[in-house]
């Protein structure tokens, strides 16, 4: 998969020469640069131990672990959530496993080390005899795991990774599921982004086309106020991006839900293996 933004595919000039190629290496490695470690860093600097407060996301978590989750018949569960956070999506998770499950496996990966100290340090969560939990305090595609998994989530997580590391990420879930594992896939919604842009409540920073076996998709890097948590820059991509970059990579598209928490819109999608 390659990335077509403005200053790199599409260029109609056809000057050649080695000041101009030097120019074309050091603009993309710039990008590379800025794109890398960014998008958990300002997590470093926000106040999302505040979703303790607002509870925001308990919606569509209580959807997914309710709707979802909860819904496989087994004595055993092994999940993994990607960008935990500060782990509240993984303490809901466990309160309701509890209830129906004897063994239970909880990993996951935060690479903010303040979202991370946060939930390990600050306010962890004991856990029963019987279940697994192991935190991890790297970025996803850092990760090094043996175990295999009922469900990979990923909540608002997506929008903070670089369109060149998408189809490593979906070839890496792919490899860390079981044969009937699921993923789910949370972002926010397209067409309500893109309502929040045109009047304003999110910002917009720029715009890139990203392509995929032929095809091009819109990509748009904004910002959005979190209330009592701050300022988040993240990417919007086109709903069937998405879809498509999960079938290209042997995953078939099981259920979509844009869901409605309190007027802010998202949209869920669950994949199986193929
Ligand atoms: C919007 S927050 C959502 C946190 C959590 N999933 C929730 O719903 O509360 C996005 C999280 O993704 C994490 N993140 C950013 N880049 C990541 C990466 N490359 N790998 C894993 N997590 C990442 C951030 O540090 C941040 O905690």
């Amino acid at each position: 998969m390659a990335r077509i933004s403005p200053s790199q595919g599409g260029d109609p000039c056809s000057i050649h020469g080695p000041s101009i190629q030097r120019f074309k290496y050091l603009n993309k490695k710039i990008r590379y640069m800025r794109n890398k470690n960014f998008f958990y860093l300002q997590y470093d600097k926000i106040n999302w131990e505040n979703q303790e407060k607002t509870k925001i996301n308990s919606f569509v978590n209580n959807f997914t672990i309710k709707e979802i989750i909860s819904k496989k018949r087994d004595n055993s569960i092994k999940i993994f959530d990607i960008g935990f956070g500060i782990g509240f999506f993984i303490k809901m998770l466990y309160h309701e496993l509890t209830k129906s499950y004897g063994n239970i496996v909880i990993e996951g990966c935060e690479p903010s080390l303040k979202n991370y100290d946060y939930f390990v340090k600050k306010k962890p969560l004991s856990v029963r005899k019987g279940t697994k939990l192991k935190a991890y305090n790297k970025t996803f595609l850092e990760v090094q795991t043996n175990e295999r998994f009922d469900f990979i989530t990923a909540i608002y997580v997506f929008p903070h990774f670089a369109s060149d590391e998408l189809e490593t990420t979906a070839k890496k879930i792919y490899s860390m599921l079981n044969e009937e594992g699921k993923f789910i896939l949370v972002v926010a919604n397209e067409k309500y982004l893109k309502e929040k842009l045109r009047d304003k409540r999110d910002l917009f920073i720029e715009k890139n086309m990203i392509y995929l076996d032929g095809k091009n998709y819109e990509e748009v890097l904004h910002y959005s106020d979190i209330q009592k948590i701050g300022k988040v820059i993240d990417y919007n991509r086109e709903e069937r991006f998405y879809i498509d970059l999960f079938e290209k990579n042997n995953f078939k598209l099981n259920d979509k839900k844009d869901l409605n928490d309190s007027g802010f819109i998202c949209t869920v999608f669950i994949f199986e293996k193929r």
